[in-house]
């Protein structure tokens, strides 16, 4: 029987690595914000949340994770003729404009939190592109009735909300989608971890890339957590995780019996 939060304070004392986390890895996290989630007006810090987006893009073009992460994001589609998708914490969009163009019909609802991100995305090629709407959106709030989207996806993100916020994505995301995708960093066994930790600190003064790697390494949730939260969020949600103890976790979590698609015609 998996662990079971009753309160969100409960929820927020459980450890990133879940309510089974060994001593070690119960060390192995942070409060500390990353400069993502900084939200001041202080110039410097808007430049380095830029430089982390911008590294963000790069890295995922050059390493291929954003054609993997558009892969994945598809496959849960494959039957959809025409889908409607949400992608939460976009960010810069890249995921967003790999799925346009994969996608010959599928219509793009493209979101942020940050107000920048969600402006400098509509004034690029998304902002422009006919089945694309750019548009700020909280992913614990998702200002959109239910069932709207076919398939809500949520990359690389997840891990900067405390756990009673990131419940509330899963009971937001699969209240307006069929389907709820989320890709994050893996948690590796605490010894590994460590080891990887080790080898970004040395940059993480010098890059803002690197000290929000080595925040975000310390807050991503482990598949316990990840189940934990899933279950305290509805536990009507069920949950497929996927990935390794290296590689990008992988969950696609909906609503018990809710497998039809949108307009329930189109499988
Ligand atoms: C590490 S970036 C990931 C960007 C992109 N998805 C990627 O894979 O490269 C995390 C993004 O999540 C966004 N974010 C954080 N909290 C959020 C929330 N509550 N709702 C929506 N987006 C959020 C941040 O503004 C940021 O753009």
């Amino acid at each position: 029987m998996d662990y079971m939060a009753k309160t969100s304070a409960d929820i927020d004392r459980m450890p990133r690595g879940g309510p089974d986390a060994s001593c070690l890895d119960r060390l192995l996290e942070t409060d500390r914000p990353e400069y993502l989630d900084r939200d001041s007006d202080d110039p410097a810090d808007a430049a380095r949340k830029r430089s982390v987006i911008r590294a963000l893009e790069f890295t995922g073009e050059l390493f291929g994770s954003t054609e993997r992460f558009a892969e994945i994001a598809l496959a849960e589609i494959e039957d959809v003729a025409d889908p409607e998708i949400l992608e939460l914490g976009a960010g810069h969009g890249g995921l967003s404009r790999k799925l346009l163009d994969w996608h010959p019909t599928a219509r793009l609802t493209v979101t942020d939190v940050d107000e920048a991100a969600v402006a400098a995305m509509a004034a690029g090629d998304l902002g422009h592109d006919p089945r694309a709407t750019v548009r700020r959106m909280d992913a614990t709030r998702i200002d959109a009735p239910d069932s709207s989207f076919d398939l809500a996806v949520f990359a690389q993100s997840f891990h900067h909300l405390p756990p009673s916020q990131a419940a509330r994505v899963f009971a937001e995301g699969t209240r307006v989608a069929h389907r709820l995708v989320i890709i994050d960093l893996p948690r590796p066994p605490s010894p590994i971890h460590l080891a990887r930790l080790a080898s970004m600190l040395p940059f993480a003064p010098l890059l803002p890339f690197a000290h929000d790697g080595v925040i975000s390494s310390l807050r991503t949730y482990s598949p316990s957590a990840l189940r934990a939260l899933a279950a305290y969020a509805d536990p009507a949600i069920e949950i497929d995780l996927r990935g390794g103890p290296l590689s990008p976790q992988i969950v696609v979590a909906r609503r018990g019996g809710a497998d039809a698609s949108r307009s329930g015609d189109q499988r």
